[in-house]
């Protein structure tokens, strides 16, 4: 669905009212095509003394065709701003931020990238552990503060990982994460079994990989199967026989397999599993996108609404990741995502349910994880906030409107927003990234 609001901030009248009443005024966001620069404008790198990644982000950005700096110069607009702040081992160190960002803050061009580095508190002691958690203060408000479609993520990279982060930080700094803001990662905190295969080719890291998506006839599923096979992989496109039609016309358009079955039949999980087995010899990669809402409040629900969103929603991808495991129906490195939401997060009225199983897919990310790493792969999971869909075009226009503006990026963001987010997840060279739940949400205030 447009939205009208930003349409008319864009128009004369509109850039005339706007900055007079003081509405936000949300910048068309930047978003990935193939072959476009990584960046607009240079990466101005700096490290707090003895950080231990300096050296590599540096490389790592080059090797993504980036101009890296590491003076300050008049005049120039930067694509990015990196800072490397594992040396910050005690709480006086925190004055480095401030010694490297104030003076370049304001020269964060349009849509630019603010990348934090550090240490994962929890993997360290003392006053470290401290300074490194005080990172995600510093981090998250740097994103409230930039402007012009600009985002700010921290990046916490355990000590062994240094080598693992090159396809976090192109994702970060790429227009790919462009309605990702305000986010902490871990990089390499779950013990990985499984290798970072550098890509042959960045631009098609999935190649020869088989990528199942559910609930992928419309909307985020749709946009996630394409962005799956944009990146090379065979894309398993299913949903439920009612939605045939668009399936195929999904399927079709990227060239992938459609398959109808209702993920919550009690043959489901044996099903797929005989499916993936025969067609395709196996799965690298599942994305567990469909869901449903059956919004009542609590006193208004009926039993029937509860088990039906608990089916989808998650009881079924638990019973399809049993299977596959148990199976080794995954392959070896093979990548599992679930798609939780802001209401799983910070819950919402009307949908018990719904939160229910959306905080439900965080646990499954938290107790798969150590058991993915044992197969050599990972499970993680995005939580979008307000995307643009035929599900929040049906949302009432005051709570739709709040629901756009209410975030540092004020406006909804796209389904392809999402998919680009679960292809970083699903890439090769991201098997350090293991146990993390990404908000898909232009930093929402919403359960932040
Ligand atoms: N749209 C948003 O703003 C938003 C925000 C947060 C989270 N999400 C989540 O993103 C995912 C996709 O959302 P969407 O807006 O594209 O929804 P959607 O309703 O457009 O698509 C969901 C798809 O899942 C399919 N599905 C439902 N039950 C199924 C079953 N039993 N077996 C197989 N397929 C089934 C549906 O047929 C549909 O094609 C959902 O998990 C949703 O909860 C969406």
């Amino acid at each position: 669905m447009a939205d009208r609001y930003q349409q008319f901030t864009k128009s004369p009248i509109g850039r005339f009212v706007v900055p007079k009443l003081g509405l936000p005024s949300p910048t068309p966001l930047r978003r990935y095509t193939p072959g476009q620069p990584a960046l607009d404008g240079p990466a101005l790198v700096g490290a707090a003394p003895n950080g231990r990644l300096e050296k590599t982000l540096t490389s790592q950005l080059a090797d993504a065709g980036i101009e890296v700096r590491t003076e300050a110069a008049d005049g120039t607009k930067y694509g990015a701003l990196v800072f490397d702040a594992t040396g910050i081992k005690d709480p006086k160190d925190l004055r480095e931020l401030h010694k490297f960002f104030h003076p370049v803050i304001r020269k964060v061009g349009t849509c630019g990238r603010v990348v934090v580095v550090g240490t994962p508190p929890e993997l360290a002691g003392g006053r470290e552990r401290i300074a490194q958690r005080a990172l995600e203060g510093f981090t998250r408000s740097v994103g409230k503060e930039l402007k012009r479609g600009a985002t700010a993520q921290l990046v916490y990279v355990a000590e062994g990982a240094e080598d693992a982060t090159e396809s976090t930080l192109r994702f970060l700094l790429s227009a790919k994460s462009a309605f990702v803001d305000g986010q902490v990662i871990r990089v390499g905190t779950v013990p990985a079994t499984g290798k970072t295969q550098v890509p042959a080719n960045w631009e098609k890291p999935l190649e020869g990989k088989i990528a199942l998506v559910t609930g992928a006839s419309r909307g985020i599923g749709a946009a996630i199967a394409e962005v799956l096979a944009r990146d090379g992989a065979h894309v398993v496109a299913l949903d439920i026989p009612a939605q045939g039609g668009d399936l195929s016309q999904v399927a079709n358009k990227i060239g992938g397999s459609a398959l109808q079955l209702d993920i919550t039949a009690a043959d489901a999980p044996e099903k797929l599993a005989t499916y993936l087995t025969e067609r395709h010899g196996g799965v690298d990669v599942v994305v567990h996108n469909a869901g449903i809402t059956r919004d009542k409040t609590l006193g208004n629900m009926t039993e029937g609404g509860w088990d039906a969103v608990l089916a989808v929603n998650l009881n079924s991808q638990l019973a399809v990741n049993d299977k596959l495991l148990a199976g080794k129906v995954l392959n070896e490195g093979g990548r599992i995502i679930g798609v939780s939401s802001i209401a799983g997060i910070a819950g919402n009225v009307g949908q018990t349910n719904y939160a229910t199983t959306k905080a439900g897919v965080i646990g499954m990310v938290d107790d798969g994880a150590a058991r993915l790493a044992e197969h050599g792969g990972t499970i993680n999971a995005v939580a979008p906030g307000f995307i643009e869909t035929k599900m929040t075009a049906a949302v009432p226009v005051v709570i739709r409107e709040a629901g756009r503006r209410l975030a540092s990026l004020a406006q909804g963001g796209l389904p392809v927003d999402v998919a680009e987010t679960i292809a970083w997840y699903a890439n090769p060279a991201s098997a350090a990234v293991n146990g993390n739940v990404v908000r898909v949400c232009g930093q929402a205030l919403i359960g932040a």
